[in-house]
């Protein structure tokens, strides 16, 4: 946590208006994609094409975090590279602050530059080591030609001092520097021009578990103190479930669940949402005696350069049936502030019955599906629940891969966990 003092530096340094109010839409996808073409022979010619962002749509809200899980492939970084605008998209529009810069060039991108920052995964190849900190965390003053009030090494030395570090650092090197000292560096350069938003591709995930807690529980505090808006990516949810507001779920380039935090993990609505939750261990001594229920996903990722036809998940879904085969499920708000893209989702009987809207798309989705597939569909779900519960003995051996494998090295114990609850 920043001291006081660190806390007015941070004021005196923010400069610039915080046009949209906290609550009001200040990034706005709609459609997103980006196919990147794979080209072959002497005259590289087309062949196919990587579709690694296939058709997204969401907002995000200033001053909130939205949390971006999936597994790895499924585009996340491609989407942070999208909205940041590194990458052009191949189709979809990129709304910022209600204006579209979608195909903005590099001089008219200028001035969003200095609102949109992104941090990087990998502390180490992120920072040039022959640059000292206060070069590496002076650049975006050089690059947008702006002088800070007081000059460029005093508030390089103010920023260090904002993300914890020794100000007195400032010429040194980042070999000196320990992983987590070194994302901090990043976190600084990144805050640097006072964005407002901050796009963060897992990062903490190349940092050990303590040291992940004491990161996120920055980037959390600097949210607060600064007004920031963030779009955390990280590739399980045992990292963003303590800091998001929202949670997209990603799968092969779409999102395939959007929610409020709470709502995902009371009652997660897509089948791989609830796979992705059962592969993140609780961290709660309390519940150790307590039979966790995991569902292992069968078989890879397909591959996004022809992905399943109708709902992607339908390979490794345990309740896919014959409509997911053929028809892509849309992404629709089955409950308030939840949005889900499946034809049989989970817990969706616990609908109020007086919500009309939710009957109707509830009826929509039961219409679509025949009663006997529905009958097999509940068989299946019986089979799996049956499964999940039984006792380790009665468990024929699992050769699947789990969905998630790293999730025991990022959770960390409950002393440790990352950031408080908002
Ligand atoms: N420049 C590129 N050219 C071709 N294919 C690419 C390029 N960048 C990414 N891809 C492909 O797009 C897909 C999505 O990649 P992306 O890096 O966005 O996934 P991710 O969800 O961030 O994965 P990870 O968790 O491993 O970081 C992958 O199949 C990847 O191989
Ligand atoms: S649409 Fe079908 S295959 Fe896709 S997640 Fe839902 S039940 Fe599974
Ligand atoms: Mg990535």
């Amino acid at each position: 946590m920043a001291n006081s003092a660190q806390r007015e530096g941070v004021a005196a340094g923010a400069t610039l208006n915080r046009d949209a109010a906290p609550g009001e839409t200040l990034l706005k996808v709609t459609g997103l994609q980006k196919h990147f073409p794979i080209r072959k022979g002497l005259l590289q010619r087309q062949v196919g094409a990587v579709r690694a962002v296939d058709g997204l749509d969401f907002e995000v809200k200033s001053g909130e975090t939205l949390g971006v899980v999936g597994e790895s492939g499924c585009g996340k970084s491609t989407m942070g590279r999208l909205i940041t605008r590194l990458l052009e998209p191949t189709a979809g529009k990129v709304e910022f602050e209600g204006k579209d810069i979608t195909h903005l060039g590099v001089g008219a991108m200028r001035p969003m530059r200095r609102d949109v920052q992104m941090i990087f995964q990998d502390p180490y190849s992120s920072l040039n080591p022959r640059h000292t900190i206060g070069t590496i965390i002076s650049a975006p003053f050089k690059l947008q030609g702006v002088t800070p009030e007081g000059g460029v090494k005093k508030e390089v030395q103010r920023l260090l001092s904002v993300v914890g570090l020794n100000p007195e650092h400032y010429n040194r090197y980042p070999h000196e520097f320990s992983g987590g000292q070194r994302q901090r560096i990043g976190i600084a350069r990144a805050l640097a021009l006072n964005p407002k938003m901050v796009v963060a591709d897992e990062p903490v995930s190349a940092l050990d578990v303590s040291i992940q807690a004491q990161v996120v529980n920055l980037l959390d505090d600097l949210q607060q103190e600064l007004g920031l808006t963030y779009v955390i990516i990280a590739h399980d949810l045992s990292v963003v479930r303590h800091v998001s507001d929202r949670i997209a779920v990603m799968y092969l380039g779409k999102i395939v669940e959007l929610a409020d935090r709470d709502s995902l993990y009371k009652a997660p609505m897509h089948p791989y949402t609830k796979a992705l939750m059962s592969a993140v261990p609780i961290p709660d001594p309390r519940r150790k005696s307590a039979k966790s229920e995991r569902i292992l996903l069968q078989g890879d990722v397909p591959s996004p350069i022809s992905p399943p036809s109708g709902c992607r998940f339908h390979t490794r879904c345990w309740k896919a049936t014959e409509i997911c085969k053929t028809t892509e499920p849309p992404l629709l708000e089955l409950k308030p502030g939840q949005q889900v893209a499946c034809h049989h989702p989970e817990n969706f009987e616990d609908q109020a019955p007086q919500d009309t809207v939710l009957l109707t798309v509830a009826k929509q989705a039961a219409e679509l599906v025949a009663d006997e597939v529905l009958a097999e569909s509940a068989a299946t779900s019986a089979a799996v629940a049956a499964e999940v519960t039984a006792t380790p003995a009665e468990k024929p051996a699992v050769t699947e891969k789990p969905v998630v494998t790293e999730t025991s090295a990022v959770a960390a114990p409950e002393d440790e966990a990352p950031a408080k609850e908002k």
